[in-house]
């Protein structure tokens, strides 16, 4: 699904809520953190403090995130970075974010976003410590808009993931789909695969050594992944890798961070960065 309804809701409901909070805690993927901004939201939220939350930092190659962090913080922004999974999640709002939040109401409100699979069902179901949401590798999942109580001071707005279509080139799809914000179809999961094979040679050559049989060819993405299916064991009559469990393998190890740690995007890769 690429732009489901419930996403234009989720926008509607968002702008309607946006009255009632003093600031935005947008969440990331500390792997895509250009690409998983929903930079659309800039508008909207135009006179609200804004906090960037780099999560799954433990997966992303933090010297390149880095880059990101500095240039975040000279446009003004406040970046906190975290892997959710570990995070005490209530230390976390209390210590680190809720100092950021101006006090305009007789407690503390802020509104947490984010495109689909960055971590937003993790962030509240760790918060609540039951399984209100459901947590999955699956993008849209969160579908309602709730209000979280942090404590007396603070309360938090959660809100379903939505993606801007209309913005997206070819490069930041390709991302989105690395990181299991878009599902996509055979085409798409395709160019990602390839997108993903021919950052990874330039990028983090030695990453890609580890995942197939020495000696393996790395010259094209569809034999590379050939390759990577035999040693996963997906193997066809005749001795052949099996192609399609190999990529959609490969496409869900990546966004697992199970190769290694990965960012996908420096500042320097943009000629213009909107933020
Ligand atoms: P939607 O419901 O689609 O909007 O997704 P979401 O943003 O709620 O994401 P969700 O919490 O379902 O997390 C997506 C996947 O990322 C799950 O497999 C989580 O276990 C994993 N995940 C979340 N936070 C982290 C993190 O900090 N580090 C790592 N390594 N994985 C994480």
């Amino acid at each position: 699904m690429w732009y489901p309804g419930h996403i234009k809701k989720a926008k509607e409901s968002i702008k309607k809520n946006l009255k009632i909070v003093d600031a935005v805690l947008e969440l990331l993927d500390a792997r895509a953190p250009y690409a998983s901004r929903a930079y659309e939201y800039e508008s909207l939220f135009r006179n609200k403090q804004k906090i960037l939350i780099m999560n799954k930092y433990d997966i992303c190659d933090q010297e390149k995130t880095e880059k990101w962090i500095d240039l975040y913080k000279e446009k003004g922004y406040v970046v906190l970075k975290t892997n959710l999974k570990s995070e005490n999640i209530k230390k976390f709002l209390e210590n680190k974010v809720a100092k950021h939040i101006p006090l305009n109401y007789k407690e503390k409100r802020a509104i947490i976003v984010g495109v689909p699979n960055v971590g937003k069902s993790t962030f509240i179901n760790r918060f609540k410590g039951k399984k209100s949401t459901t947590i999955g590798n699956t993008p849209g999942v969160t579908k309602g808009v709730q209000w979280i109580t942090v404590n007396k001071e603070i309360k938090i707005l959660d809100t379903p993931g939505i993606l801007f279509p209309e913005l997206y080139n070819k490069s930041i799809k390709n991302k989105l789909m690395a990181i299991g914000s878009i599902k996509g179809d055979d085409v798409t999961k395709d160019d990602a695969v390839f997108y993903i094979f021919d950052y990874l040679k330039v990028n983090y050559p030695h990453y890609l050594d580890n995942i197939v049989e020495k000696g393996s060819s790395k010259e094209n993405a569809y034999e590379f992944i050939l390759e990577f299916a035999k040693k996963r064991n997906f193997i066809k009559k005749g001795g052949i890798g099996d192609y399609y469990r190999g990529r959609n393998t490969f496409l869900k190890d990546f966004n697992d961070g199970i190769f290694g740690r990965v960012t996908l995007e420096s500042p320097e890769d943009y000629e213009q960065i909107k933020i």
